[in-house]
């Protein structure tokens, strides 16, 4: 255990554009993700929390190389993932599980097939018993049974095929997960037990998450630590339960403010904060801090300079000029 880096993922001043087309012959870059850094360490979930379009798949799949970083470095287990071979290897170790278990199982493939596609690629087994034993064993993982083998994904609920696409993920014995919003299609009485298996996986398994979402109740018990995203920046990041009590960017207070309280008293006494304008889009991203056009707080000197992310207390970073 010793000579194990006590980071596994480590992500440096990342960046994912993609070039818009905005007119004959002319584009523009869409700053997807702009000059974001972080660690997940071993054996932690760290939750990605934001609105939509923010970039939060945008960062899990960079991290995954399923998009090619514009710049900046993702660094695995200590070393670079840069070079091809770096990618496949780092494959074998990364994987990811998607929000919409309704398109991402092909519904003309039997439950075992789609599980043991990933098996059938990394040639991970020695016979066809092999195969079977193995896609057993990642379906009791998920809480399948054997009968559920043979039938096909679209004979199944929006939750099981969800434990369906879990357990194709699990089954080249990754490291680290990217779970990119994976309860957000299911309905809210099951959120919770699909949630409470993947808490079980990572403790029985020793896995480690990039866990996005962006209804913040979803993340608060599954996630060490929290990152909120504003328009392709992490503006804020700290333990769950210190950002939960005590949020100190201006648009982190404004998201908490809408987590519904269940104790009316605490409710009342918790103004909710009603941001006005929509997020605006990447393509025309206002300059200085990102969050200005909303900020109920932004003073000149928002529009001029673009506040970094700053460690604030030991262990809690915000970026705003005011902190
Ligand atoms: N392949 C792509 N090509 C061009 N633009 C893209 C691409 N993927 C994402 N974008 C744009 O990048 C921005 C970030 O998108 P992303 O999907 O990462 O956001 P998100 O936070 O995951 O949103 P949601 O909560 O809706 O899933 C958006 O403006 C989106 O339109
Ligand atoms: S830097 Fe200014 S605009 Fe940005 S969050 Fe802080 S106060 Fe608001
Ligand atoms: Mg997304």
């Amino acid at each position: 255990m010793s000579e194990k880096t006590e980071n596994l993922v480590e992500i440096r001043h990342l960046k994912e554009y993609f070039n818009i087309n905005v007119g004959f012959f002319k584009t523009k870059p869409l700053k997807a993700v702009d000059d974001v850094s972080f660690t997940i360490k071993r054996g932690e979930t760290l939750g990605l929390v934001g609105e939509s379009g923010c970039g939060k798949t945008t960062v899990g799949r960079t991290i995954l190389n399923l998009y090619k970083p514009t710049a900046g470095e993702i660094i695995y287990d200590g070393k670079p993932v840069k070079t091809k071979e770096d990618i496949k290897e780092f494959r074998k170790k990364a994987t990811m599980v998607f929000q919409d278990p309704y398109s991402s199982l092909n519904p003309r493939m039997t439950v075992q097939d789609i599980i043991a596609e990933p098996l059938d690629i990394h040639k991970m087994y020695k016979t066809p018993e092999q195969r079977r034993e193995r896609v057993l064993e990642l379906m009791s993982y998920v809480g399948l049974n054997s009968e559920h083998a043979s039938r096909y994904a679209h004979e199944f609920s929006g939750g099981q095929r969800q434990r369906i696409g879990i357990a194709r993920s699990l089954a080249i014995n990754p490291e680290f997960i990217v779970c990119d919003e994976p309860v957000s299609a299911l309905d809210v009485s099951i959120q919770a037990q699909v949630i409470n298996m993947f808490d079980e996986l990572q403790e029985k398994l020793g896995l480690t998450y990039l866990f996005i979402a962006h209804d913040l109740l979803v993340v608060r018990h599954i996630s060490d630590r929290i990152g909120v995203m504003y328009l392709g920046k992490l503006v804020e990041l700290a333990d769950a339960k210190e950002i939960y009590d005590h949020p100190q960017h201006p648009y982190s207070i404004s998201l908490l403010s809408a987590v519904p309280v269940p104790d009316p008293k605490e409710a009342r006494a918790n103004k909710r904060i009603v941001l006005s304008g929509d997020i605006p889009s990447p393509l025309n991203a206002p300059s200085g801090c990102p969050f200005r056009t909303r900020c109920p707080r932004a003073c000149d000197k928002c529009a001029e300079t673009v506040p970094e992310l700053r460690e604030i207390s030991p262990g809690h970073f915000a970026a705003c000029h005011l902190l």
